[in-house]
């Protein structure tokens, strides 16, 4: 009997592979950590044999952890950290340089030269992104000139580029196809998301031949069968969405105006805006929810680098506490108007402010001020973020919004999420699976094998813990948000 569906889940800081039920349920999981690599100052690396052996490995140890062999799997999701940048050669498979992650920004310089020359709209009105070194075509181009001899092989057709899904999708296949989904092709910044193909005036722009690039499959698709001889048995794989956009899935938020945020390494919240394109006028982005049937939906999405990353921060950097679940009772003992601020800008800042440049601040501090306030203004400062989103998502879309669905590692502090719903002033809704990335994939691939006849089914499954409803009055809040954007302006570079 198949009667699991395997996730996997690339993640930025690990790998882990999840079985799933048909009714979403976890039967299964593993999970390996991996090493980050800072060659120099906002540059981020992933060594790419370390992302394939993870994943190998974890994938195994889930099959093991449930007692079932790949012959049991129906079929198999990937969804992956978005925009990491992967370019290997063809023949060999051996990737031409370290995997240039998300969060790197050694293209700032080259990004800002676009800006000046006019190019943001242009690639707004056709990406619905923003020119920041964020996505992966800044990064391509910089491997295209750095690294010896690669311009000239890409230019024979000897090396392929692709995310990481399309990478783990051309090892598990043993190099029988070369794919992505939309939702990833989306975060490149070379796939115009109107006409839904590569576009060629980007490619030209980027100096990308178009061979390197995968061809583009709908989220839910044949995205070929795993090689026998790598677990035993083959798997098909028939679901492939970026990790945010999974999420935005496998939280049920089907209809225009549902939204999801995200508390991982960094924040990403994401609202369905429907079949039309919508772009932002406040600095947010148009991205592919999901693509079914060679039909986008599209989505608005507001990325935040840090927000979990700022909890790690706390404990391994400045070592105040040991483990994350202790600072629920650190931030409820903070006095209630602490006055201090952090702006965890370690890596620059994201959406709405794309200030690369700026550096973190802790703002406010007074002789009486302890470790319970620092605690408790770290993980205010992912609820005042979350708020810029909605400020600019709600200047942004006319649609009426509904609860704001939560998940991710941080969303078991109930004092954050209290703050979160205060913040916002709306409900938030925290749901029983927390797995929503993996569930999100493992739904789309349920999908395409039949588990699944429509969206609305799988919206019956998902289910509601605990709803966190506004408690603050509304003079608290906006004072309290107010002294926010103000330290975050004191964070700025002068470039932004
Ligand atoms: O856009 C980057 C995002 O996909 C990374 O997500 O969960 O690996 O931090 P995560």
């Amino acid at each position: 009997m198949t009667n699991h569906i395997l996730s996997i889940d690339q993640g930025t800081t690990s790998s882990r592979a999840i079985l799933f039920d048909r009714e979403g349920a976890v039967t299964g999981l593993a999970q390996e950590e991996f090493a980050q690599h800072f060659p120099d100052s906002g540059w981020v690396e992933h060594n790419v044999d370390d992302i394939w052996g993870s994943v190998k490995r974890t994938v195994r140890q889930a099959l093991i952890n449930t007692n079932i062999g790949a012959e049991q799997v129906a079929a198999i999701g990937i969804t992956n950290q978005r925009e990491t940048t992967i370019v290997w050669d063809r023949k060999t498979g051996v990737p031409i340089h370290n995997a240039i992650v998300w969060q790197d920004r050694r293209t700032h310089e080259y990004c800002r030269e676009l800006t000046e020359a006019g190019y943001g709209d242009m690639i707004q009105r056709k990406t619905g992104l923003l020119i920041d070194p964020y996505f992966s075509a800044t990064k391509l181009r910089w491997l295209l000139e750095n690294v010896e001899g690669a311009r000239a092989r890409a230019e024979k057709g000897e090396l392929a580029f692709g995310t990481v899904d399309s990478y783990l999708i051309w090892k598990l296949t043993s190099g029988e196809r070369h794919v992505t989904d939309a939702t990833n092709a989306s975060r490149t910044c070379l796939f115009n998301i109107v006409e839904q193909c590569w576009d060629t005036e980007l490619l030209e722009l980027f100096g990308i031949p178009e061979n390197m690039l995968p061809s583009v499959l709908d989220s839910s698709d044949d995205f070929g069968t795993t090689d026998p001889q790598l677990f035993g048995a083959a798997m098909p794989i028939r679901g492939v969405a970026g990790d945010q956009q999974a999420a935005l899935v496998g939280q049920a938020c089907f209809t225009p105006g549902m939204s999801k945020s995200t508390y991982g390494t960094g924040c990403f919240m994401i609202m369905n805006t429907g079949e039309n394109m919508e772009l932002s006028k406040n600095r947010l982005l148009t991205t592919v929810g999901y693509r079914l049937n060679g039909k986008p939906t599209f989505a608005m999405e507001g990325s935040i680098f840090v927000a979990g990353a700022t909890v790690q921060w706390l404990r391994d950097g400045l070592k105040l506490f040991s483990d994350a679940s202790e600072t629920e009772p650190l931030a409820r003992a903070a006095k209630a108007e602490h006055g201090v601020y952090m702006v965890p800008a370690f890596t620059g800042l994201g959406a709405p402010h794309w200030d690369p440049q700026a550096r973190g601040a802790i703002l406010g501090l007074t002789r009486g001020t302890g470790i319970t306030d620092i605690v408790a203004a770290g993980l205010q400062s992912v609820c005042y973020q979350t708020r810029d989103l909605q400020e600019c998502m709600l200047r942004d879309v006319t649609i009426n919004c509904a609860n704001l669905r939560v998940d991710g590692g941080m969303v078991s502090n109930n004092w954050v999420m209290q703050f979160l719903s205060d913040m916002l002033g709306v409900k938030v809704d925290r749901p029983r699976v927390l797995e929503t990335t993996a569930l999100g994939v493992a739904y789309l691939a349920g999908l395409h094998i039949g588990w699944y006849e429509s969206l609305e089914q799988i919206s019956e499954l998902w289910h509601c813990e605990r709803t966190f409803s506004p408690q603050m009055d509304e003079e608290q809040r906006e004072r309290l948000y107010a002294g926010w954007l103000e330290a975050v302006e004191r964070v700025k570079s002068d470039g932004a």
